[in-house]
């Protein structure tokens, strides 16, 4: 949640303008307002300009300066307005401060500076932080100021401190990501790689506790508790431009969809040294244990069928339902904890907690150098590349991916699922085209009106389901429910009235038969029925084909959600890269 950029040394003279570059790299990070402050050239006062609403098209008027901060807000303490928006300074005007997170003894720390003369401008939890430095740095240097008001912060945070004395930019870490970048002769500060991946590929990813100091020299790493400097070791990231570009696509959504023929496979390709020494813990009696959030947890859903029709047995529980099931972890547990950003705070919580037991944790993660990647034994990191758009695609596919190789590593048969995941892309790379896109418009142009959707799923087509609806709410905010096909008989089938549309799931499997009963009842209730389906049915009035891949149609199937609730959101006016009120990674519980 929130978006950090800065830039030191600035080799354009418009740091800014490159701050306003960066912020738009990560507005999917929070979309509530948007702000910049500036040192400009030759003055000692801090230039500052802020807005409430989406970053999109905005340009800034700040004058030319080398050295600027960035911020966009997703509201957590205070409404959204002007005075909220990020970068708050102190009295003197001289440290401009942006954070993410929540500072939660702010309060004690504001009425303490209030006594003290300190007058505030804003609501927000962050604007004491300004204060508190500048009434430390009135006795100590502004790098020990900015560390010790840091370490009296209670809650996950990252902040990043703009002072105009030193001309530095300063930052610091406690469970909010934060990764600097390392330009030839110009340094930056991001929440994410993409922020700044056009001016260098060369960062270091900050630990919790974990400080930098970025002046027209360098960046200088520190540790946060004794103040000491410690030794950088910068890394190359594969990463390319390309990759945080929309690429003539309208929307990093539809891309990111698109992209998924290409990252699927790829997880074929990857991760083996750790699938084989995890898959040999689970061999050897480990039991396995998955936890994650939203898609994440969908993703986990979907691998226990997986699991179980490969013969292994497995559980899976939403993180933030997890710890009164945490003293059941051990030694012998093998804790799979799925995440697309590796920050989702109830997703650290229960691994930490699983952790503590002394559970061998496994992170499948996508975003690099991320908190979950950090705390866990090992890491199975699906390599999808920058996911930008909010709503989850092609992260989520690449983690189910590995997964369903995972399961076959465990019964000693890697070659069979590597071979079933290439020959899905190949499927895949011929499946999505045109005429899919125009029938998924179709079926979109007649769905543009309804407000409530229903899904019906068996089997491994039950977490199809789930996911399918909740990208349809995502991107469209039509309301869409998923059911077990079982599931319906026992109180759900009272919903559906003349006209409801019901969307059911299915592939050519042993479900199969049921879920065409359960869609002969809805249908016999005056339901619509849209079939997503690699096999034609009677039931069904609309009809979209799917690929015949077994198990593995589950992918094609979600595809379609994923691409309809595109055409939805677009028909309905919405932005499908930023929905309302989400933020792409959420680290506060
Ligand atoms: C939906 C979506 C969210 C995330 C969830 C967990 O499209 O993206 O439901 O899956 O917030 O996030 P991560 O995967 O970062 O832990």
């Amino acid at each position: 949640m929130c978006g950090i950029f800065a830039v030191v040394n600035d080799k354009s003279n418009q740091a800014a303008q490159t701050t306003l570059i960066g912020l738009k790299k990560l507005e999917y990070r929070g979309y509530d307002s948007w702000g910049i402050a500036l040192i400009p050239e030759k003055r000692k006062k801090i230039k500052v300009e802020k807005h409430i609403g989406k970053i999109g098209q905005a340009e800034t008027k700040l004058p030319n300066g080398n050295i600027a901060i960035g911020h966009t807000r997703w509201a957590t303490h205070g409404g959204v307005t002007d005075r909220n928006a990020h970068p708050h300074l102190d009295c003197k005007k001289e440290i401009a401060v942006i954070h993410n997170g929540i500072v939660e003894n702010y309060k004690v720390i504001k009425s303490n500076l209030s006594n003290k003369g300190h007058v505030f401008k804003s609501e927000t939890d962050t604007e004491v932080i300004a204060h508190l430095i500048e009434e430390k740095s009135k006795k100590v240097p502004i790098i020990k100021a900015v560390f010790d008001t840091f370490n009296s912060l209670v809650g996950s945070n990252a902040i990043v401190v703009l002072d105009t004395n030193t001309e530095t930019v300063l930052a610091c870490r406690n469970g909010s990501p934060l990764v600097a970048g390392i330009g030839n002769n110009q340094f930056f500060l991001g929440s994410d790689v993409p922020a700044f991946l056009k001016f260098t590929n060369r960062v270091h990813f900050l630990h919790d506790g974990e400080a930098v100091v970025l002046s027209k020299k360098g960046v200088k790493l520190y540790d946060l508790k004794s103040g000491n400097e410690k030794m950088l070791n910068a890394q190359i990231l594969d990463w390319k431009m390309e990759d945080a570009e929309k690429g003539g696509y309208q929307h990093f959504l539809l891309k990111e969809i698109v992209e998924q023929k290409n990252t699927i496979p790829k997880t074929a390709k990857i991760n083996k040294p750790a699938l084989k020494t995890i898959s040999e813990k689970i061999r050897n009696g480990y039991k396995i244990v998955m936890s994650a959030c939203g898609t994440a947890y969908y993703c986990t859903l979907a691998a226990k069928y997986f699991f179980a029709q490969l013969g292994t047995e497995s559980e899976t529980y939403g993180s933030y339902e997890y710890l009164p099931f945490t003293k059941f972890a051990n030694k012998k547990t093998v804790f799979i904890s799925v995440s697309q950003s590796g920050e989702t705070a109830d997703t650290l919580i229960a691994a930490r907690a699983a952790k503590k037991q002394g559970a061998y944790i496994v992170a499948v993660v996508n975003a690099r150098g991320s908190t979950l990647e950090r705390l866990a034994d090992s890491t199975l990191s699906v390599g999808a590349g920058p996911e930008i758009a909010v709503v989850s695609t092609k992260a989520f596919t690449a983690q189910l991916s590995t997964l369903y190789l995972l399961a076959h590593y465990a019964i000693n048969k890697p070659e069979k699922g590597i071979s079933k995941i290439y020959q899905l892309g190949k499927s895949l790379e011929k499946w999505i085209n045109t005429k899919l896109f125009t029938q998924i418009t179709k079926l979109a142009a007649t769905l543009i009106n309804n407000e409530d959707l229903y899904l019906i799923g068996k089997h491994l087509n039950y977490p199809a389901s789930l996911e399918f609806a909740l990208k349809i709410k995502e991107s469209s905010y039509i309301h869409s429910e998923a059911f077990a096909a079982g599931e319906l008989k026992h109180g759900v089938i009272t919903l559906i009235q003349k006209g409801t549309p019901c969307f059911v799931l299915s592939s050519n499997d042993e479900a199969k038969d049921e879920v065409l009963s359960s869609a002969a009842e809805l249908k016999a209730r005056g339901g619509k029925i849209i079939g997503i389906s690699p096999v034609k049915s009677a039931e069904f009035d609309f009809h979209i084909k799917t690929l015949d891949l077994g198990d593995l149609t589950f992918f094609p199937n979600v595809i379609v959600g994923q691409l309809l609730g595109y055409y939805l959101g677009i028909g309905r006016g919405t932005d499908p890269d930023k929905p309302r009120n989400l933020a792409k990674s959420v680290t506060v519980k």
